[in-house]
């Protein structure tokens, strides 16, 4: 399977309004982390995410994360 590129090695944690967001998943927008439509010819997609309330979410930049969009400390190994 190809693999996502790695666009930095620790989570973008940001305070989030409600409203749905496109996490990047393949590592190449110059947006991060949300998706500016640079997975344009690769396998991937961007992932969406619905935000009900406002909250803070650390998004996964390094993209190897289990857990979705959501950093699960995966980075640190990397
Ligand atoms: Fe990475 Fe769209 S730019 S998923
Ligand atoms: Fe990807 Fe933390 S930034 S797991």
């Amino acid at each position: 399977m190809e693999k996502p590129n790695i666009a930095d090695k620790k989570p973008a944690v940001l305070e989030v309004e409600p409203g749905t967001y496109y996490w990047c998943k393949c590592g190449l927008s110059k947006k991060q982390p949300f998706c500016d439509g640079s997975h344009s010819g690769t396998s991937f997609t961007p992932v969406e995410v619905k935000v009900e309330e406002k909250k803070r979410i650390a998004f996964c930049n390094c993209k190897q994360s289990n857990n979705s969009y959501m950093c699960d400390g995966t980075h640190s190994k990397l």
